[in-house]
């Protein structure tokens, strides 16, 4: 039945979703989020549950998800910057849940990470979450419990926290992308943590969405330029992106302005976690159409979804030139040569070398470990819950740098809590414009350094967002204290 649009004999059926017509409900567009100032007003309702989509048409199965108020994604919230956004979380799941606000610079107390910053949320209670939002850009929210779960049956959604100042566009649209494992019902593959995926490359699906929406096209108008907010939500697929007949400037990465840039090779990589602010110039011809294509995993490649241009004469003649530079965000710039200098070791894995490793204050082989489900370290150390005791110790206010190697077969997208980070260099040679960012992809053999003053206290999991490889174990808590 699924087979709607099977692509290039992969089975990955695209059902990637244009916004025109069905432009997503907004939340409170540039402040009107009714509570998002008083403090004594009621907030924003995220109620976890159950719920249907309908990835294939009104003619196709429906899948039973789990999602935030009754939608895949959840509300598309908006706020300004500064502001205090305040959020309900009415748990109507059949487990603990907790939201966290991947990407954002806020207190401990509210970062959503269960047993660390609060206790988890139990079936029927609520929690409410309260803070001022620091920084303008693309971030996204998403349970912190049994995320390989509840984050992939569709619990997530785009947080977007506008400039004073936006850049001038004609459309500023975000892109929620997803994959999903599905039956030949559409159904929910139920083999969540299995070990095949927490040892290899983590919960790949069959399905890929956008907005979890049913059609395989997004409208353009010739002429008219496009901010494109790029969230990936996935598990474990890593997107790698090219746009044909097009050139996409990225002006931001992880939700912070970068230099404008055109992607190397063309290609917009985004890893699970990771966000791009594209501006698109829409210089294609009226009527006609353009592939999007994923060319990350090399005999996989699929049309993601086509660019379809309206009949509509162009907009504008010529492409608007003046270029897009967002203002930059509040973050302390790190002082590299002052910098503390740590050394973090990924290892584990099939086809890894880890022989043994430390469980629980306890070394234990690679066998006995895989028979817990815990197949990865970091630094010789397994995480088993997210209150372990810190890894590492940062002094307030200064300056660290992790130099991060990847000793393992598989690429990890590594995602940093409360902060983030300038990624500096890959492979000992400087990477152009030292993007900042919160979840950096290392490649296998990969030795990278990031750098960042650590200005937020509290006990910060840093992890890699392959869910899986995370709850197999790659996790561990920076304290800054
Ligand atoms: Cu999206 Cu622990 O994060
Ligand atoms: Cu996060
Ligand atoms: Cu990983």
């Amino acid at each position: 039945m699924v087979t709607r649009r099977t692509l290039l004999g992969t089975g990955l059926v695209g059902v990637a979703a244009g916004l025109l017509p069905g432009i997503p409900e907004t939340l409170g567009h540039r402040g009107a989020l009714a509570n998002t100032a008083n403090p004594e007003s009621i907030p924003l309702e995220l109620k976890p549950a159950k719920g249907r989509a309908s990835f294939f048409g009104s003619d196709g199965p429906t899948t039973e998800v789990w999602c935030y108020n009754d939608r895949v994604p959840g509300p598309e919230i908006h706020i300004s910057r500064g502001e205090t956004f305040r959020a309900l979380l009415k748990n109507n799941l059949p487990q603990d849940t907790t939201i966290h606000w991947h990407g954002l610079r806020i207190p401990f107390a509210m970062d959503g990470v269960p047993g660390l910053t609060q206790p988890p949320v139990r079936p029927g209670e609520d929690f409410l979450y309260e803070f001022d939002v620091p920084d303008a850009g693309t971030y996204w929210y998403h349970p912190h419990v049994r995320g390989s779960e509840q984050q992939g049956r569709g619990l997530y959604g785009a947080f977007i926290v506008e400039e004073e100042e936006p850049p001038l566009v004609d459309r500023d649209v975000v892109w929620v992308i997803d994959d999903w494992r599905l039956d030949e019902t559409g159904a929910i593959h139920e083999s969540f943590g299995n070990g095949m995926d927490l040892s290899h490359a983590g919960r790949l699906g069959n399905v890929a969405t956008l907005n979890g929406l049913d059609s395989t096209s997004f409208t353009l108008r010739a002429g008219e330029r496009v901010r494109l907010r790029l969230i990936n939500t996935a598990n474990a697929r890593i997107f790698a992106l090219r746009f044909e007949g097009h050139r996409p400037i990225v002006v931001a990465l992880d939700g912070q302005p970068s230099v404008p840039h055109e992607p190397e090779n063309g290609l917009v990589v985004l890893p699970p976690a990771g966000r791009a602010d594209l501006i698109l110039d829409a210089v294609g011809e009226p009527g006609r159409s353009y592939a999007v294509e994923d060319v990350f995993y090399p005999q996989q490649n699929f049309r993601f979804l086509d660019l379809l241009y309206s009949e509509s004469r162009p907009l504008r003649e010529s492409p608007l030139d003046a270029a897009v530079v967002l203002g930059a965000n509040p973050i302390p710039e790190p002082l590299v040569t002052e910098a503390k200098r740590h050394e973090i070791l990924l290892a584990g894995g099939a086809m890894g070398g880890l022989r043994s490793a430390l469980l629980d204050n306890e070394t234990l082989d690679i066998r006995t470990l895989a028979q817990r489900g815990k197949v990865w370290a970091i630094n010789g150390i397994v995480s088993h819950r997210s209150d372990m005791d810190p890894l590492l110790v940062f002094e307030r206010g200064r300056t660290q740098l992790l130099s991060i190697t990847n000793d393992t077969a598989f690429p990890h997208p590594m995602h940093l809590h409360g902060h983030s980070f300038r990624f500096v260099t890959r492979n000992g040679e400087s990477v152009p414009h030292a993007p900042w960012m919160d979840t950096v992809l290392l490649a296998p053999g990969d030795r990278i350094e990031v750098a960042f003053v650590a200005d937020n206290p509290g006990d910060w999991l840093f992890h890699c967002h392959v869910l899986e490889h995370m709850e197999a174990g790659m996790a561990a808590v920076f304290r800054v204290a």
